[in-house]
């Protein structure tokens, strides 16, 4: 057979193409409409009605439930299931919302299979553009379709599909509220541009939580530290304000590297403190160059300059690693002079960047 053979014979506006043989490679199964019980039947085709029409009805109370399970089921209530703990306000959200997607899924199949028309039709493959003729053909078979899906008999359906489908999507708009509340500046200043570092507190080793003295640190040395306070923080709460004020401490050369005028009194002898969170999309750093001054992001290899106010040297990162300031006590500890003056982390829509260290500033 070859491509020739496959073209199909006869005038279009006549009537559908007709192909030569043999263009079914294996006989047309045809597909016969068999009587349903629920076509034989009136009563059985009416309880297939009222079947449908029942479970799309429980759509939007459960879509009720939904809701009302997430706002009255508070967050740290657990249920025991058999062996298991499982939070209450997760089962309580799975098993509506769950059902909801299912007795659509079921009510759409019992009509399907039960109540709509199950007759063949044939459409043929022709060029896109329609002739009148079978644009009034496929008009007709539209009209046909409405009619075997009985939904001109059986209106209810057709409205409770309507309703189901409108109250799926509430849920969803009521879980967008877990995005927490709504960034307002003094929101963000208070949240995300804040950190636990202040005036006095001592720079602890992350490991050992020791304070770290001045003369500790040798030439070269990179120590990875936080805040004194954290220690007294817990749960949710200290991973947080871990994430942000999470550091780097390193002992440069004072001669070796540039220091400029304004942050003169942010260093001790060549000691500086740097934010450890990238500033592309937010990576833990500390892979140290100590010949170089260099801090590479592991993540998409942003490279910071430590040795000249944390200025990216390479990747994709735009803007310099932020720098705590920071001065000893009386007893020789390294402590913060304040919090960090621009934003730690990754870069946000709102954040405002005029106050970050450029290349060349003093
Ligand atoms: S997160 Fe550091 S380079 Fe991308």
């Amino acid at each position: 057979m070859n491509s020739t053979d496959l073209e199909p014979t006869g005038d279009r506006a006549d009537g559908p193409p007709v192909y030569p043989q043999p263009y079914h490679p294996v006989p047309d199964p045809g597909i016969e409409h068999t009587q349903r019980f629920t076509d034989a039947y009136p009563p059985a085709g009416r309880r297939a009605y009222a079947q449908v029409v029942g479970m799309l009805s429980l759509v939007p109370l459960l879509a009720i439930g939904f809701i009302v399970i997430y706002f009255a089921v508070p967050r740290g209530d657990y249920i025991k299931l058999g062996p298991l703990y499982a939070n209450a306000l997760n089962v309580g959200l799975s098993v509506t919302g769950g059902l909801m997607v299912a007795l659509i899924g079921f009510a759409a199949i019992h009509w399907a299979k039960q109540l709509m028309g199950d007759e063949e039709s044939i459409d043929y493959r022709h060029p896109m553009v329609s002739t009148p003729q079978e644009r009034a053909e496929f008009l007709g078979m539209v009209d046909a379709g409405i009619k075997q899906s009985n939904l001109g008999r059986r209106r209810l359906i057709g409205v409770a599909l309507l309703g189901a489908l409108g109250v799926v999507g509430a849920p969803a708009i009521v879980l967008l509220s877990d995005m927490g509340p709504y960034a307002t500046p003094s929101r963000i200043r208070n949240t995300i541009e804040k950190t636990v570092w202040a005036e006095g507190v001592r720079l602890v080793n992350d490991i050992t939580y020791t304070p770290i003295k001045a003369t500790d640190l040798e030439i070269g040395q990179l120590v990875n530290g936080e805040p004194e306070v954290i220690a007294h923080l817990s749960g949710e709460q200290k991973l947080q304000e871990i994430a942000k004020a999470a550091i780097v401490v390193v002992r440069m050369d004072p001669k070796s590297i540039k220091i400029p005028a304004s942050r003169q009194n942010w260093q001790v002898g060549g000691i500086l403190a740097y934010s450890k969170i990238c500033t592309h999309v937010g990576c833990p750093i500390s892979l140290w160059e100590r010949t170089t001054h260099h801090l590479l992001c592991p993540c998409h290899q942003s490279t910071f300059d430590l040795g000249d106010s944390g200025v990216v040297v390479f990747g994709p990162a735009h803007r310099s690693l932020p720098q705590l300031p920071i001065t000893v006590d009386s007893d020789g500890y390294l402590v913060a002079r304040s919090d960090f003056t621009v934003p730690v982390g990754p870069s946000f829509f709102e954040r405002d960047s005029r106050h970050d260290f450029q290349k060349g500033d003093n």
